[in-house]
């Protein structure tokens, strides 16, 4: 295999140019998640840097019309109950409305969330049914589906694959139903039919026109009667396509399944255990709200009634960054869930996005030299009116943002915060994670002992192990780096590598081994001495081979498929990349056993730097 590739690599024009290949990490977070965040001098120094940011190039700049706006942003770690950083604008012609509303914004100032109300619909979806009903047909709990669906001309152009519309593909935009029944986009809602016709639209038949959609809304029936009349967009799976109706639809499946209506169910599942007391279903008292401008004009009292499910809610920054908090600890959900929930269904056009339930997902290339190294931001955005709103999730560094802005809003105010936010945070959460990990793991371990009991070998007094590691973090590489790796005086870093990429001897020479471990979430309390064992998994790769990562890459020719290659060396049941490391109950690493070898292996103190 090796042979073929040294062979062919001769006859690929970059070859000769290229740089030895990049570490290709396993997905997933690269280094054990940043803590004691509120502590740390690099993310007190980004605070100061965007309080100044903020000030200087949108409050008091005039050219962004921050006269006539007001946002309120959060910066909010799963590790921490109060903000990393936050701020809070209420734009000087707020006033002038002399509206019912808060005149002041804050923490706990209630905006419109439009679409971001998904989020809720999905987490209490979770919550209370779980994703087990995924891959259910809608009809198998809608029976108002399944008789459109048994009246329904068997035209697939015009009428849905109801039975092959599952009740996940819902949730993550897949089901290929169109966006809207009348809610928006229909035309003769928002023109009259005189000026529809000189434009060019031909006049129809009055019973053509939806009786209900923006207003009146429609009520269920209605709704149900629209929907038999709309033809699909895609067959079901075919490629994600926005759909408001898909939300409502869910939220009918958790009415159905449960007996509670959707606004108890919000309420009982997601509000009260998160005490989120600033958060709604329908419009809340005018004075928990900012209303710039009147209730219509603003749409803070419009209700989509029957739609709720898909964009009617209205929380505060606060409560946003509770929710953030809450998905990020699992608080209610067990953890393999919010896992399967934090992952893409399908993907984009955009090689760098894709399709969540019902996140827009979006891989973030963490810089110059770091390849392969990436975290993914979990986003929603939603507007409504004088309303905006962006919910972000970064789970790899334990973070999120909250933004909700009301008034005469700039293009794209919201991701544009978002923006700058992940601009300053995920470059300082990397750089704070790798000073974190230098300063628990990075060091010499030695000392070995080996943790088996043996019948056949007198381990009391032989000559001692000649076995040793030093971690390390580098400036770019992903992980922590294991090198100096002996094992009774065998290089078990080029051993490693050869055998999980079964390299005969002869090649040994020609190799540049590499051994990085990433954190896996295994970790279990040692009750004994108050500690804890955290599992780590190597990584074993040859990086001699070109790189081959630039440009468009190979359809089947890859530099980075290393998850197929884990634990693919196994020493008597135990895995050789299997790296556990002891933590006292000071928090300080004591040791790391590698478990394929069997050894123990203590981390040396650091030497004390005489005083000069
Ligand atoms: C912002 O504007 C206020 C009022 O015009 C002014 O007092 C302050 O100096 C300005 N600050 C900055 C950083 O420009
Ligand atoms: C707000 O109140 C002031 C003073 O009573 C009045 O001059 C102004 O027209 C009012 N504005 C609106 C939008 O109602
Ligand atoms: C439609 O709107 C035009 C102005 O754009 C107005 O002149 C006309 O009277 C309206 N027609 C109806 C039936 O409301
Ligand atoms: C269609 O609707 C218009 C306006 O509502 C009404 O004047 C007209 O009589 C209706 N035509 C029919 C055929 O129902
Ligand atoms: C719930 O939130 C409110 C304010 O938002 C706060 O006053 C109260 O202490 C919280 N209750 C709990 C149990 O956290
Ligand atoms: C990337 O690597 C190249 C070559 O090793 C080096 O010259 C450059 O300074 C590195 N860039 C960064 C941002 O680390
Ligand atoms: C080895 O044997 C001793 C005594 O039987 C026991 O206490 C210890 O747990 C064993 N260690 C391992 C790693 O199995
Ligand atoms: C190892 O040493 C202990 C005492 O230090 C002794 O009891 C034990 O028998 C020895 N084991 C072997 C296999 O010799
Ligand atoms: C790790 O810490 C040591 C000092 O203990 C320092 O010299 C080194 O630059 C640090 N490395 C990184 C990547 O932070
Ligand atoms: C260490 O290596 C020596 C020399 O090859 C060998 O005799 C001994 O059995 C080894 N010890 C272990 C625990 O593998
Ligand atoms: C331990 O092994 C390393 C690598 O084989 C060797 O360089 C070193 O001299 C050995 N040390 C001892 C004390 O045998
Ligand atoms: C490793 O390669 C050798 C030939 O170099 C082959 O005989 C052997 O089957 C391979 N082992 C595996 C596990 O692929």
């Amino acid at each position: 295999m090796r042979s073929i590739f040294i062979t062919l690599g001769a006859f690929i024009p970059h070859f000769l140019l290229s740089e030895a290949k990049a570490n290709c990490p396993l997905y997933g977070p690269l280094l054990p998640r940043p803590t004691n965040l509120l502590q740390d001098p690099a993310i007190k120094g980004v605070a100061a840097i965007l309080d100044d940011v903020f000030l200087k190039y949108i409050d008091n700049d005039t050219s962004t019309g921050s006269e006539r706006f007001s946002y309120a942003v959060e910066v909010f770690t799963g590790s921490e109950d109060k903000p990393l950083w936050s701020r809070y604008w209420t734009a000087p012609t707020l006033k002038e409305f002399n509206s019912s509303g808060v005149t002041k914004v804050d923490t706990n100032t209630v905006f419109r969330i439009g679409s971001v109300t998904k989020i809720f619909t999905v987490l209490t979806f979770l919550a209370t049914v779980g994703d087990g009903v995924w891959n259910d047909p809608i009809t198998k709990y809608l029976p108002e589906i399944e008789e459109i669906a048994s009246k329904a001309s068997d035209s697939p152009i015009f009428t849905p694959d109801w039975e092959s519309i599952t009740v996940g593909s819902l949730a993550s935009q897949m089901s290929g139903l169109i966006r809207d029944y009348a809610l928006l986009g229909e035309l003769s809602y928002q023109l009259n039919l005189t000026d529809l016709n000189r434009m060019g639209f031909p006049p129809l038949p009055n019973g053509s026109f939806p009786p209900c959609g923006t207003f009146p809304t429609c009520d269920r029936e209605q709704l149900y009667a629209g929907l038999g009349k709309l033809p699909p967009s895609f067959p079901p799976f075919t490629t994600p396509v926005y759909s408001d109706i898909g939300f409502v639809l869910l939220s009918y499946v958790a009415e159905r399944i449960t007996g509670k209506d959707f606004n108890s169910l919000v309420t009982d599942a997601v509000l009260t255990p998160l005490n989120l007391s600033r958060t709604f279903v329908e419009t809340p008292d005018d004075s928990f709200g900012i209303i710039p401008g009147t209730r219509r004009s603003t749409t803070w009292g419009y209700s989509l009634d029957q739609e709720s499910a898909t964009g009617n809610m209205y929380t505060s920054t606060g409560d946003l960054s509770s929710l953030g908090r809450a998905i990020l600890r699992s608080t209610l959900l067990k953890p393999a869930m919010t896992r399967r929930w934090l992952k893409p269904t399908s993907f984009s056009s955009d090689p760098m996005a894709a399709v969540g339930m019902p996140w827009g997902i979006r891989r973030i290339n963490l810089g110059k030299n770091q390849t392969y190294q990436f975290v993914h931001t979990f986003n929603k955005i939603g507007s409504l009116g004088s309303y905006s709103c962006l919910f972000a999730l970064i789970p790899e560094l334990d973070i999120g943002f909250a933004v909700l802005a009301a008034g005469v809003l700039p293009a794209g105010i919201a991701n544009a915060i978002a923006e700058s936010l992940s601009d300053t945070y995920i470059p300082t959460l990397s750089y704070v994670a790798r000073a974190q990990a230098n300063a628990t793991f990075a060091g010499d371990y030695g000392n070995p002992t080996l943790l088996y009991n043996t019948t056949t070998t007198d381990n009391n007094n032989t000559t001692p192990l000649n076995s040793s590691l030093t971690i390390t973090i580098d400036p770019t590489a992903p992980g922590l780096g294991v090198t100096n790796w002996f094992s009774n005086g065998t290089d078990m870093a080029l051993l490693a590598v050869a055998l999980t990429a079964n390299i005969s001897a002869e090649y040994f020479p020609q190799l540049k081994p590499s051994v990085r471990l990433y954190p896996t979430g295994l970790e279990e309390k040692v009750l004994s001495n108050g500690g804890k064992r955290v599992a780590f998994k190597a990584v074993f790769e040859d990086l001699s081979p070109p790189d081959s990562s630039s440009g468009s890459g190979g359809s089947f020719v890859t530099d980075c498929a290393t998850w197929v290659g884990v634990t693919a060396v196994v020493y008597g049941s135990r895995p050789l990349d299997l790296f556990v490391f002891e933590f006292g109950p000071d928090g300080r690493v004591v040791a790391v056993v590698n478990e394929g070898l069997r050894v123990r292996l203590e981390k040396k103190k650091k030497p004390v730097m005489p005083v000069v």
